[in-house]
This record gives structure tokens, C-alpha cells and sequence, in this order.
């Protein structure tokens, strides 16, 4: 039994993953003996709704200066948070000098587009070496972690704010009622909180597990967000399905009783109720289709070495530690995993100690099989892993189903 982060509640966990490291914790070969691990495990909180982690790292040994994950690495994703801000900008702020906060701003992905309109704005972003990108290039950016007392001084020196933004950072924070009530001091009282995460509908109903990873600490839904924000008179006005990450819920927030409640809220909170996201059942049923996935791909993965076939992890993303790990795959499985981003090339896989190797290196030598490891972003892989394909490559596929592509 643990306590509710949230309500203090008691619950049980519904899964184990067993020992998990840190998922961006990309390491070489000195750093394997001190190598952190901590079990992880996930509770459903009857009385509240909130899916979290039972154990937690401290947060300095996940965002630091060597944090590994840059923003800008996905073109579609800077399409998807520059139409982010321009909803914000059209659809939500008024005033005449606005003035916008985000959190977890990491190299300045959203907040590039407030600057290029030369609004007011403010980056806070703990990680310093990915705040430096964002501030290389003119975006005003602070590395500090976000918390109720960070937003008193920002209220202090820069005034209140129009809109405080967040994306898949909110539920990185386990401290997250003085981030709630940070946002409350923070915004003017006809301000709005925008973020957005992944979410619990489609987590259960695809079993994304590869969601759960040291930094998720949560897994919000309509049910868990509405009774936190409760908590501190503030209230969910409007939600927006995501189609990014696997699946995410943006929650638009107001002080209480400040805008009107879209109906969209209402018939969501219908959906959550249907999928049974109420219920521990639906809990079960999801370690169960865990426990399938696991044994498909690990049956798939073994056959293809039987028959003499080269296979290699495509992107060395952080959920591809929790499947990496929770599922038992090695360097028998995999020859190594080809990545983009230059700080990982070079090192290992948290955990399993799998070698990570510059993307070229997929190119000029393609395998036979290719494990996706960053299916979120598969409409801009498949788009240009063409002539991966037509050498004869397969992608195998773990969500939402155990499958090879061809
Ligand atoms: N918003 C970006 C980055 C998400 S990664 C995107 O969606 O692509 C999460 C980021 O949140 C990391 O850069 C991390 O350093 C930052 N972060 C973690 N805890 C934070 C806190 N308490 N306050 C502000 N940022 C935080
Ligand atoms: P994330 O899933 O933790 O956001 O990490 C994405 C990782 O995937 C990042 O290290 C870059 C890598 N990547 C590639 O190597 N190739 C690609 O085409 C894409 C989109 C990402
Ligand atoms: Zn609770």
C-alpha cells in the first residue's frame, strides 16, 4: 500500500515492471557499476483517479545538465506546437501587452512562436543544457524547477500572466499541488492554463505501458485533473483530444467560475466512465495485456534471431527503456539502436546496456528488421525510411499490437 500523491488516499499497485533505471539515463561503460535503479511500480488511487508511480527518483538525477531529450529533434512536433501557440494567441489571450508562461520549455519548441510575435514570455526549464539551446536563440528562459514559490517571484518581477502552458511536463512533477497552486498565483484572474499529457484513455486502451518510466509519474484523465485543480478553486473548462505521443488529453484550466464549462468536458468524462477508467477491473484486465505484449515480442524477436536475421532498435527514446527492460531484450536481441541525437550516440541503453549508434549508421547498412521504438512518430519515419523498405527492411511494431510490417 502507498499514499496518493494526490488525495492522500491509500492504494495498492496494479503492476510491477520490476527494476527500471533511469530512461534517458543513456550511459558508457565506467558508469554501468553505479548505475541507479528503483522498482516500478504503478497504483490506480480509488479515490481520486490518478494512475502514478509509487517510487519516484529524486527529480535532480532526471532533469540536469544532462538532460538527453531536445524537442526540436521531431519536425512534426514543432508543426504541432507551433498550431499549440496559435490557438493560444487566437483563441485565448485578449489583452493588450500579454503575457505567457511555460514550464518544461525545454530548447524553446512552443515558445519560439510568442517570441517571433514579440510577445511577453518566460521559459522555466530546469535542465540547463537544454535551456541554453532555447535562450541561444532569444528565448527568455529561466533553469529552474516550477513550483508555487518560483511563481511568486516570477509574479514579483514580471507581473501575472495571460497563459501558463505545459506540455508533457505536468505530469513529470510529483509536487504537483504546488505547481497548481503556483498556477493559481500566477494567472491573471481571467487567465487560462493550458497543458497537455499523456492520457490514461488510450494508455488503457492500447496498453501503451511504455508510457510508465521514471519521469511519468502520472497518468492524467478528465477525472484525476478535474478533482486536483478542485482542490484549488480552479476548473477544467475545455479538453482537446491529442493525437501526439501515443495518444494525449490537452486540459484547458480557469480560475473557478471565470469562463463557461465546454460540453466537451462533460461527454468525456461520459467516454472515461465507459472505458471503466473508474475501476480496478480495468486495471487487472491492463497488467494482463502487458503481460501478452511482453511475450509476443520476445517470441517474435527470438525467432527472428533463430532464422540468422539482423534486427535494430529504431530511436533510442525514454519508453523504449520500459520496454526494453520490463520485456528482457539484450544485445542478443538487438545489434544496437540507431538514434539521432548526438548525446546518446556513443553510449549505451539505460539498463540492458544495448549500444547506441548514429542514425548513419542504420543507413548504410540496413538490417532485415527494424523494432520501432518511436512509433509516435511513424508518419514522419515511414516517410522517410522508404528506401529502408524497399531493400526488403520490416518494421516490427509492439503497439497497438505485436506485428511486423512489411
Ligand atoms: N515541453 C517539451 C519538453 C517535455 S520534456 C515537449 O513537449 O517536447 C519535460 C521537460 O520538463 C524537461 O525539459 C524537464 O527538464 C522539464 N521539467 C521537469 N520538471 C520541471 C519543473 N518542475 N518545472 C519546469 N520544468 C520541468
Ligand atoms: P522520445 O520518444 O523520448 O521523445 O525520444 C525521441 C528519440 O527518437 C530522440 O532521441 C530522437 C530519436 N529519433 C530518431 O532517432 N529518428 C527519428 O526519426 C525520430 C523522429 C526520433
Ligand atoms: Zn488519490
Amino acid at each position: 500500500m502507498s499514499k496518493c500523491l494526490i488525495c492522500q488516499a491509500l492504494c495498492e499497485p496494479f503492476i510491477s515492471f520490476g527494476k527500471m533505471p533511469i530512461a534517458n539515463g543513456f550511459l558508457t561503460k565506467e558508469k554501468f557499476e553505479n548505475e541507479y535503479f528503483f522498482e516500478m511500480k504503478v497504483a490506480f488511487c480509488k479515490n481520486c483517479g490518478m494512475v502514478q508511480l509509487v517510487e519516484q527518483p529524486e527529480k535532480e538525477k532526471m532533469f540536469n545538465e544532462n538532460y538527453a531529450f531536445f524537442s526540436g529533434t521531431s519536425k512534426n512536433m514543432a508543426i504541432h506546437f507551433k498550431e499549440f501557440a496559435d490557438h493560444v494567441v487566437k483563441d485565448y489571450i485578449a489583452s493588450k501587452n500579454p503575457f505567457v508562461v511555460e514550464i518544461g520549455s525545454n530548447d524553446g519548441i512552443m515558445l519560439q512562436n510568442f517570441a517571433a510575435q514579440k510577445i511577453r514570455h518566460l521559459g522555466i526549464e530546469p535542465s540547463a543544457n537544454v535551456a541554453k539551446v532555447a535562450i541561444d536563440k532569444g528565448i527568455n528562459t529561466i533553469s529552474e524547477f516550477f513550483d508555487g514559490e518560483l511563481a511568486r517571484k516570477i509574479v514579483k518581477k514580471h507581473g501575472q500572466a495571460d497563459a501558463f502552458l505545459a506540455a508533457n511536463v505536468m505530469c513529470h512533477i510529483p509536487y504537483l499541488h504546488s505547481v497548481v497552486e503556483g498556477i493559481k498565483i500566477l494567472l491573471k484572474s481571467d487567465g487560462i492554463a493550458m497543458f497537455e499529457d499523456p492520457y490514461l484513455g488510450d494508455f488503457i486502451e492500447n496498453t501503451t505501458y511504455d508510457q510508465i518510466y521514471d519521469e511519468h509519474v502520472f497518468l492524467f484523465s478528465l477525472f484525476s485533473i478535474r478533482y486536483l485543480f478542485e482542490q484549488h478553486e480552479m476548473e477544467l473548462i475545455d479538453v482537446e483530444p491529442q493525437e501526439t505521443h501515443g495518444g494525449s488529453m490537452r486540459y484547458v484550466i480557469a480560475h473557478r467560475g471565470a469562463r463557461p464549462v465546454s460540453k466537451n468536458v462533460f461527454s468525456q468524462l461520459e467516454k472515461e466512465k465507459k472505458l471503466g477508467l473508474d475501476k480496478e477491473i480495468t486495471y487487472d484486465n491492463f497488467r494482463k495485456n502487458c503481460e501478452e505484449s511482453r511475450d509476443a515480442l520476445m517470441s517474435l524477436l527470438k525467432d527472428i534471431k533463430k532464422q540468422g536475421k539482423r534486427i535494430v532498435g529504431y530511436a533510442a527514446t525514454s519508453k523504449s527503456t520500459t520496454v526494453i527492460n520490463y520485456c528482457g531484450i539484450t544485445t542478443e536481441h538487438l545489434e544496437f539502436i540507431s538514434d539521432t541525437t548526438p548525446i546518446k550516440q556513443g553510449k549505451t541503453s539505460p539498463g540492458a546496456h544495448i549500444p547506441v549508434r548514429p542514425y548513419q549508421e542504420f543507413l548504410n547498412n540496413y538490417p532485415e528488421y527494424a523494432l520501432l521504438f518511436a512509433y509516435n512518430h511513424s508518419k514522419e519515419i515511414m516517410a522517410k525510411e522508404k528506401g529502408f523498405m524497399s531493400s526488403g527492411g520490416k518494421w516490427i511494431v509492439y503497439v497497438p499490437k505485436v506485428q511486423v510490417l512489411k
